[in-house]
């Protein structure tokens, strides 16, 4: 509802918001029960309003997400297939600490990535375990298929919502089909920093509350759910994560080392937000 809102007030109006509900991928399915250990599903709370992301593994103590997904405080959920029933494999852990991207920007969605450190550290088994992140720079090449999941909205016209985890395969396209994604004018997208996946001939895609989730491209981490059509019309735009190998790791270290996040000039060690 949040989400919603600012979808009125602020000109771009293709931020995939997170979803109020649980739901699913658009024109995918069911995924097998545990077969992406890495992913996490967020419960954000923001003032009075409550509302849910994706999100994804990347080490025992650190969910990488999508930094629209920030809030007063996040919640985060491991080992689950669906969120609605109490799974053995199940783990809810509280997040101490979101580090947005410094240079995040709310309008642009330029640098939409986030690192959530946990309170504590997973017990990584069969069902909980980190996905791999691609090597800084990596390029991927248009046409490559990847895949995406998420306990999202499954269309656009109501709020049916499946409390499975769905997954659907993308298609990573040209930048040019992401220069003119309906509704936004003028576009947003910056191939330094985005990656441009699904077909616009055909329905597949990601939406609503996926926010946050992995693209996976071979195994690894290339994207991050960022934002699309506010119709579910593919393309959608994902945060091209192999940008920000350097600053994931940097963060990770400074956290662990348990030195201040004092990232763009700040030193009070308050991470920005
Ligand atoms: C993993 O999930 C399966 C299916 O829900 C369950 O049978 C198994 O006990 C889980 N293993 C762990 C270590 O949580
Ligand atoms: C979907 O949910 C939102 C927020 O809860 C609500 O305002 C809206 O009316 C719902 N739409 C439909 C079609 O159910």
């Amino acid at each position: 509802m949040l989400r919603m809102l600012i979808l009125i007030l602020v000109p771009v109006a293709c931020l995939l918001p997170p979803g109020t509900g649980a739901g699913e991928i658009i024109c995918g399915h069911e995924a097998k029960p545990h077969s992406r250990p890495y992913m996490a599903y967020l419960e954000i709370r923001q003032g009075n309003k409550r509302y849910t992301c994706g999100g994804f593994l990347v080490s025992k103590n650190f969910v990488l997400t999508a930094a629209h997904c920030n809030g007063d405080s996040i919640t985060v959920l491991l080992g689950a297939h669906n969120i609605n029933k109490q799974e053995q494999s199940q783990q809810w852990i509280r997040v101490c600490r979101p580090i947005p991207h410094w240079k995040y920007n709310r309008e642009t969605l330029n640098n939409d990535i986030m690192l959530l450190q946990l309170e504590r550290a997973v017990a990584l088994n069969r069902n909980i375990s980190v996905i791999p992140l691609p090597p800084s720079g990596q390029k991927v090449r248009p046409g490559t298929v990847c895949s995406v999941a998420g306990w999202g909205r499954t269309n656009s016209w109501n709020n049916e919502t499946s409390p499975t985890l769905q997954e659907v395969d993308l298609k990573v396209q040209d930048n040019e089909a992401c220069w003119n994604v309906p509704c936004l004018r003028p576009s947003y997208y910056n191939p330094l920093t985005m990656i441009c996946a699904g077909d616009r001939h055909r329905c597949q895609n990601s939406f609503q509350g996926d926010s946050g989730g992995p693209l996976v491209c071979e195994g690894k981490a290339q994207g991050i759910v960022s934002w699309g059509s506010p119709f579910g019309i593919p393309p959608s735009v994902y945060t091209r994560v192999a940008t920000f190998i350097p600053w994931i790791h940097e963060m990770m270290k400074r956290s662990q080392s348990g030195d201040h996040l004092g990232i763009g000039g700040q030193t009070s060690g308050v991470a920005q937000l």
